[in-house]
Formats: C-alpha cells, structure tokens, sequence
C-alpha cells in the first residue's frame, strides 16, 4: 500500500468539480478514525457559495475543521476596486492566509518525524505563495507523505509537481470517484496483503505459482493471475498468439480485464484481510506495453488509478537467452512477446519500475527446490500465517 511503499506522494488530479476535494476530505476523515503510525495533518479549499453562486474559496484545517481562512474572493465581494492584489478570473487571491495555514502546518510537524500531510490543492492561486511551494519542497526532500491534489493548468509549479516519478498519480472524474473512496482507502488501511510475482516469459513464474498453490491450497491464501480467465481475458489469450495485433487494443483489453479483477476479487479479498498472491499484475502492462507505448507515466496513471498498489514484488529474473531456451522447449504456442529484442526491452522496463515499489530480486536460474526455498522464506516474512 502507499503509507508502506517508496512513492513519497499520492497525488489526485482531474477538472474542476471532479471531486477531488470531496475525496481528499473522505479519505483524512477515514483514516484518521484508524491507528496509524503516522502523524495526521493538512488543509482542504472548500467552494464558497451564495445564492447557487461560487463566490469564493475558503482554507479549512483539517485537525480542527471550525479554524478557516478566505483564500480568494470573487471580486465582486470586495469592496474597492483596482487592488494590486493577486487574480485568478474573477478571484482575488490572499496567499498570506495559505501562508498562516503553512505555518501551522509546520508547527503541526515540529514534534513528529512521521507525517502523513494532506494538501488540497496544488494549484494556480497557490502558486503565488513561495512560502507554500518551499514548504511543499521541504515534503518531498524530507521523504514525508504526501497525499494532494494537482489543480490544472499550465504553471511551471503544477507542470513540475504533475510529473514526479516517485509518486502515486491517480486521475479523479465524476464516474470514478465512489469506486475511488474504496480502492484509495485500501492504500492507508490494509489488512490483506497483495503480493505479486513478475518476471519476462520463461522465467519460470508459472511452475513456481503451481508448486505455491499446491502447497498452501489450505491456508486461506488467494491465488489469481492476469490475463484473467474474464471475459476480457480470453480475449487476449487468443490476440497473445496472433502475429500482429493492435496496440491500442491490447492495451485497452489488460485494463479491462484488470479492472474487473480488481472489482470482483483484489479490492473484496484486501477488504477482508486476505493475502492475495498474483502471477502478473500492472507491472507487466508497464513492461510490456511500455515496448510500445514509451510514456511509463501514461501507463502507471491509466493502471494505478484502478490497481491497488502491491505489497511485495518479487521479481524472478533469468538471462533473456535461457528464458527463450525454456520457451521453445515448452512446446506450446509462442506468445507475441516471445522473441529476444522485446524480451530485453522488456527486463530493462521491469528494471527501471522495480524501485517504485517494494520489490525483491529472485535469481530464476536455479534447481525449482532451491528456488521455492527461497522464495517460501521471502513470503514467512511477509504472511507469518504460512
Ligand atoms: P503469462 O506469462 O502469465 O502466460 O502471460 C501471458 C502473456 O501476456 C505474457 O507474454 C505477458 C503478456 N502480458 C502483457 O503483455 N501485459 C499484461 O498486462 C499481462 C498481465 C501480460
């Protein structure tokens, strides 16, 4: 989940009226409800409204929702005219009040070296304050987590902070949202645990998934694959062995049939505090896709605002020659993606995500005894049940 995971922000963007602020809200108010090792603070922009009218935005502090400032007016609220004051359309914007909401912030995190801040938003009427664009810096740099939202538009701020490698991107719309408030809860609160294991073809990750099925098919643990045997699957099972296939498509399909792994079993079984273990998850669509589709950030944004982020990677590698000895030799049909150059396209992609998540290495080029040993003592770690 997240609060457990290398990204340093969570960051939720979309239009104006998206929801984003609603969702920011939810997710404080429901977390801080829970135990968490974390010291919980932020501020939320609240719309302002007369007579079905936005006439302005208020600063709320989230630890005590009653202390508020007036972040910007509509002009015609204000009283004289030709104020050297700053503007976003219509609005008159005060960033000293953002800046005594900062300051709170900071006394907020004066006792505490576990921080989890909330920051709604990110946006043009923020960006006149230097104080909040160096607080929000200090964040990032001190490794604190942050969760916020990313107004639009085009400022040299919202274009930096709109392109972080290290942070979750979740992208807000009015059809999302309420599956939204489920899936995000789950990267704060978590009793199940999502383990996935990757790796190029002929790795040898589906005998190892066969031995681990059988040997803990009584301890409560789910196992589950992609492509799935969905609706969405089978289709892509089919396309996998074709020899030319639209891109396009194929990438819509995983996301597809992801989604509705994640709907029907991975969000149900996290909710119920079951250890789920996966054979493929999104960081093959990264890898995979991502020989074609070069924007990685395009393809996490697209997965991770569905997939809830795994606990524990474990990431089986061979060199790509014995992975293609161990496909032909398995006789079966050859899939799209089987040839050397994509292979080693694919293992540098699989390299360069890795460190997005909480991942462990497992050499894949050694007896299976060997390999399930260690991969039985990598998983002890993580589910004491086994
Ligand atoms: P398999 O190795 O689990 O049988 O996976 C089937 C193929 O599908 C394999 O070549 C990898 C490919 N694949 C993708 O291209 N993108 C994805 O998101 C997933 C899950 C698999």
């Amino acid at each position: 989940m997240f609060l457990s995971s290398p990204r340093k922000a969570l960051f939720l963007f979309g239009l104006p009226r998206s929801g984003k602020t609603t969702l920011t809200e939810f997710l404080f108010d429901a977390i801080s409800t829970q135990p968490l090792p974390f010291f919980l603070t932020g501020f939320i922009t609240r719309e302002l409204r007369e007579a079905g009218e936005r006439i302005g935005f208020d600063l709320i502090y989230l630890r005590d929702k009653t202390f508020k400032l007036p972040l910007a007016r509509a002009s015609s609220q204000l009283p004289k005219k030709g104020s050297s004051r700053p503007r976003v359309g219509k609005y008159t914007v005060f960033p000293e009040n953002l800046e005594k909401m900062i300051e709170l912030l900071e006394k907020d995190l004066l006792s505490t070296k576990n921080a989890l801040i909330f920051m709604d938003e990110i946006g043009k009427m923020e960006s006149f304050s230097e104080k909040f664009i160096n607080f929000l810096t200090h964040l990032w740099e001190k490794n604190l987590k942050i969760v916020a939202t990313l107004g639009k538009g085009e400022q040299p701020l919202l274009k930096e902070w709109r392109n972080k490698w290290e942070a979750l991107y979740i992208e807000v719309t009015p059809e999302n949202r309420d599956f939204l408030k489920d899936r995000l809860i789950l990267e704060f609160i978590r009793k199940g645990k999502l383990i996935v294991i990757e790796g190029i073809d002929g790795a040898g990750k589906s005998t190892l998934f066969t031995i681990l099925k059988e040997r803990f098919s009584h301890k409560n643990i789910v196992f589950s694959f992609e492509p799935t045997q969905g609706q969405y699957g089978k289709i892509l099972r089919n396309l996998l062995r074709e020899a030319k296939v639209d891109q396009e498509t194929l990438l819509e399909l995983f996301v597809k049939d992801r989604t509705e792994h994640v709907e029907k079993l991975i969000l149900p079984s996290l909710k119920e505090g079951k250890t789920i273990l996966l054979d493929r998850y999104y960081l093959s669509t990264i890898a995979y896709q991502g020989v074609h589709f070069r924007e990685l950030p395009y393809l996490l944004l697209k997965n991770e605002t569905i997939a809830p982020l795994p606990d524990l990677v474990i990431y089986l590698e061979i060199p790509i020659k014995l992975a293609l000895e161990r496909i032909q030799k398995r006789n079966k049909d050859i899939s799209l993606f089987e040839r050397e150059d994509l292979l080693e396209k694919i293992s540098e992609i699989y390299a360069k995500i890795l460190p997005l998540f909480n991942y462990k290495i497992i050499k894949g080029d050694k007896p299976l005894e060997e390999l399930y040993a260690e991969i039985l003592a990598l998983l002890k770690v993580f589910i004491p049940q086994i």
